[in-house]
């Protein structure tokens, strides 16, 4: 399973990028407006400096609610950067503004995706990721998790080659969940990619070793 971090932040970027496991970023409007960037120049170039700091893909997600608009925004975003996707919602026009990305050979992420039947339309219109929000869905007492494994099932049976990127992920254990239910990407805040290290046994495994190796030296 590869991993995106879910920041727009650029230390955290950086920091998970330093620890040589990091896939790709997602960003959103929500994550973006936390960082004070203001206006389209800024906005373009915050994204140009989150490529400039990892390897792969870099969702980058439209304001504009018409598809008109979706596909002015995505152009636009598309020509900053090879590694830039274009991340669109699960609506009528979210969906049409997909195919026609597709169809130009730009990547894609369908995003704000709370059901199978959004993703088979997304996977459908040909998205190269698909994002259901775990945590929202568990936060109205649905299962996030069920949904990632319904999801790839259903892929896995028609072929599909929509990746399903695991998307409002919260915690660790939610990673791990995603991890065993088949998704192929989890987008995570730091903290959880951080959290996966975390087992008292090796910290104290490492506190004897290093008491250890102090009674070896000359
Ligand atoms: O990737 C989407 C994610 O940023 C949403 O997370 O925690 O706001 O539900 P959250």
């Amino acid at each position: 399973m590869r991993f995106f971090i879910d920041t727009a932040n650029l230390e955290q970027i950086k920091e998970a990028q330093e620890l040589g496991v990091l896939d790709g970023v997602t960003t959103n409007p929500s994550l973006m407006a936390k960082e004070g960037i203001k206006g389209d120049a800024a906005i373009n170039e915050h994204y140009k400096k989150i490529c400039d700091i990892v390897d792969g893909d870099v969702s980058a997600e439209v304001f504009g609610t018409e598809y008109d608009d979706m596909i002015r925004q995505g152009e636009e975003l598309a020509a900053l950067h090879p590694q830039i996707t274009i991340k669109l919602p699960c609506t009528k026009d979210g969906i049409r503004a997909v195919k026609y990305f597709s169809e130009k050979g730009v990547k894609t992420n369908c995003t704000l995706v709370f059901t199978v039947g959004q993703a088979l339309l997304a996977a459908k219109a040909g998205a190269t990721y698909v994002s259901p929000f775990v945590g929202r869905l568990d936060d109205i007492s649905s299962n996030g998790v069920a949904l990632i494994k319904e999801i790839v099932d259903v892929f896995n049976y028609y072929g599909y080659q929509t990746q399903v990127l695991a998307a409002s992920i919260r915690h660790t254990q939610h990673i791990i969940d995603c991890m065993k239910a088949g998704a192929d990407v989890a987008t995570c805040p730091l903290k959880a990619i951080l959290g996966l290290l975390n087992h008292p046994l090796t910290d104290k495994g490492v506190e004897i070793f290093v008491a250890d190796a102090k009674k070896m030296e000359g």
